[in-house]
């Protein structure tokens, strides 16, 4: 009889006995070398924020220092750093190259196809001011916007930086939105030039970018050029007179061009979000309270070292987190970071954690959504890879469920790493809630406590404060120097989306959370009609007015499904014309549609005919009937309904035709 062998236990079992640790303390040894590690730097801020913020600010180069941190004389239109003058790609690129670091590598850039290229800051800063000399060559001057439709390649970044050489806010449209999208964000904000290009790879093809814009540009009657980068080689079209090459206008350009100073309140960028309505909100960030929240924010929770850290944040850059934490947080810090233009799971699944080895990565920032597909493809790929460069890990973008923060912390991070679980939003500008790597003791799924300098509370439907273990609203309670300024050219809607249920001084995040009896914040989800898949930010109305402008559509109502791998999952309810019957046709149609107005990204997983959808006497759609049935829940109170059957009608529906991908 064979002896009875201890058998090592599965990694299920090991996450299953983790599962059990409450909470995680800093590693001793991160602890000790951390750059924050006495729970004193909170106290130090609560005593004074606005010294805080104002010793934060130091950091940053100023052409001319400020009179007043903040001015709160008129809220919610805060002004931060009153008075002072600086630029942002000064501080992002020329301080670095004066103080001798020109060498440092900014960027390793790894293309889809394995090419590798280094961006030092010097060379950095001179692609820079060559693109700012094409933009003023081209009429952009401080305040013109500049609309920006790229791939993540290093001249996506130039483009940004040379805007803010030059006091033109910019425009980024995330490269997977549609033609149609960057053509309604371009005319919202009248941009007066775009820059894209030729086309964008993906899993080994191309799509193009620049054509695909040309079929719908023409009615944006602000946009004066088009700037092209040849990437892909994709068939181009230029227009004589408006379209001008990228290399070609570098090339011929001025080398030498001085940052503009600036007003701490220039507007830095325009980065258009999704709202309860159909319509996007363009939020708009400045220059000195940006900066100095991106910059320290990013300097302390990722507790960087430039000289020898190499920094990943994994997401793209045309949402808030590339712009803060790929773009300026990191080039301000003088950081050395991988940008990497591709999918996660091409050439093979193991492609990120060969850039980790390649790179010897030791911070790693992503999104649970991507940890969740790790987990899916399995632990081998990552096995493949020599992982122990890493030392610290960050997570962005939704709630991080316990398991993939257990699986993050064990097969990615050897237990060694600490993990920072960080809330904010676009709006925010920065990191707004997060432990602190080398002092916060986390616990899964948590955020934990609000940086230093910042306040935020839960609170009920009055406002007040809500007791341990309640569920209330997410508010912040007091004003931050990276918060957004207003709604570009929609001030009225600024205030009433935010700043008008609790009053003027209280910002209404939209976010259901919670605080356990440690004070730590749980949050939860959203509690509009904004949902999120793989932490990309959509709302139900903008995908539902993309549905109806289908020509067979007569009505359609969007709800967020729970989904597993990407925390949410667009469903869709959908009635047609006439007696018009669904059909796999109609399914398709209806998809690419979606595609075409908004992008590939929005389209809705599952799609259920409905002759009727539910609704109040007086006319509005109720979601949580949806909700509740699409998820197979027992069916809430129905009696307010005009029209209690179509409940009955949408079960028998589903149930006939189960789901339908
Ligand atoms: O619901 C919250 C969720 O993402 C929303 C903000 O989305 P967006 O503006 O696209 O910015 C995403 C990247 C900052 C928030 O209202 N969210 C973001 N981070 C977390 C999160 N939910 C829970 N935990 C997080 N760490």
């Amino acid at each position: 009889m064979a002896t009875e062998q201890k058998q090592p236990s599965s990694l299920e079992e090991e996450l299953e006995a983790l599962l059990e640790v409450e909470r995680f303390e800093p590693p001793e040894e991160f602890r000790r070398q951390a750059l924050w590690n006495d729970p004193a730097v909170y106290e130090e801020a609560e005593r004074d924020p606005l010294a805080w913020w104002a010793k934060q600010a130091e950091a940053l180069h100023w052409g001319r220092r400020w009179e007043k941190v903040l001015d709160d004389s008129e809220p919610p239109f805060y002004k931060w750093f009153l008075g002072g003058k600086l630029n942002a790609s000064y501080n992002c690129l020329d301080r670095h190259v004066e103080a001798g670091n020109g060498d440092r590598v900014a960027y390793h850039w790894r293309g889809e196809e394995g090419e590798e290229r280094d961006v030092t800051y010097a060379e950095l800063l001179a692609d820079t001011k060559r693109f700012a000399n094409v933009l003023k060559e081209h009429g952009i001057a401080a305040g013109d916007v500049v609309g920006i439709y790229m791939p993540m390649i290093p001249e996506c970044l130039v483009a940004m930086l040379a805007c803010a050489r030059i006091g033109a806010p910019h425009n980024v449209v995330f490269g997977g939105f549609s033609a149609e999208a960057v053509r309604e964000r371009m005319e919202f904000s009248e941009a007066k030039a775009l820059v894209t290009a030729d086309g964008a790879r993906r899993k080994g093809r191309s799509a193009p970018m620049k054509a695909a814009v040309d079929e719908v540009i023409d009615p944006v009657a602000s946009i004066e050029t088009i700037v092209v980068v040849r990437h892909t080689g994709s068939e181009c079209p230029m227009r004589d007179g408006r379209d001008v090459w990228w290399h070609e206008a570098i090339e011929a350009a001025d080398p030498e061009c001085e940052a503009e100073e600036l007003d701490a309140e220039h507007p830095l960028y325009i980065l258009y979000t999704s709202g309860s309505t159909a319509k996007p909100k363009g939020i708009l960030h400045t220059t000195g309270g940006y900066l100095t929240g991106v910059a320290c924010t990013h300097r302390y929770i990722f507790d960087l070292r430039p000289e020898s850290d190499v920094y990943w944040c994994a997401a793209d850059v045309g949402w808030v987190t590339g712009h803060s934490y790929i773009v300026y947080g990191p080039l301000a810090n003088g950081a050395t970071s991988v940008l990497y233009e591709g999918a996660p799971d091409y050439p093979d699944k193991d492609i990120w954690w060969e850039l980790v080895e390649r790179y010897r990565v030791t911070v790693l920032y992503t999104a649970p959504t991507a940890i969740r597909a790790c987990i899916k493809w399995g632990p081998e790929y990552p096995g493949r890879h020599d992982l122990s460069s890493l030392r610290l890990l960050g997570s962005v973008g939704e709630p991080i469920n316990p398991k993939a923060w257990l699986w993050y912390h064990k097969v990615i991070g050897a237990e060694r790493c600490p993990i920072v679980d960080t809330w904010w939003q676009t709006e925010t500008g920065q990191i707004m809630i997060t432990p602190l790597p080398g002092i916060t003791a986390t616990k899964p799924g948590s955020a934990t406590l609000p940086f230093p300098g910042v306040a935020a509370a839960v609170v009920d439907e009055d406002g007040q404060e809500v007791g341990p273990d309640t569920q209330g609203l997410l508010t912040l309670t007091r004003p931050w120097p990276g918060m957004l300024r207003t709604l570009y050219r929609e001030e009225e809607r600024f205030v009433n989306t935010y700043f008008e249920r609790f009053g003027r001084e209280t910002y209404l995040v939209g976010d259901a959370s919670r605080r356990d009896p440690d004070d730590y914040f749980w949050v939860i989800g959203r509690v509009d009609d904004v949902i999120n898949v793989s932490g990309h930010r959509m709302s139900t109305a903008e995908i539902e007015s993309a549905i109806v402008s289908h020509a067979q559509v007569a009505e359609s109502a969007v709800i967020g499904q729970t989904d597993e791998d990407t925390g949410q999952s667009v469903c869709a309810f959908v009635t047609l014309e006439g007696s018009l019957e669904g059909s796999d046709e109609l399914v398709a149609g209806i998809r690419e549609h979606v595609a075409t107005r908004i992008g590939k990204f929005a389209r809705p997983r599952r799609i259920i005919w409905a002759e009727d959808l539910p609704k109040t006497r007086s006319g509005k759609i109720m979601r949580r009937l949806l909700r509740d049935i699409a998820e197979g829940r027992e069916l809430g109170d129905v009696t307010t309904l005009r029209d209690p059957d179509v409940m009955e009608q949408l079960e028998a529906k589903i149930k006939e035709r189960g789901d339908e991908e």
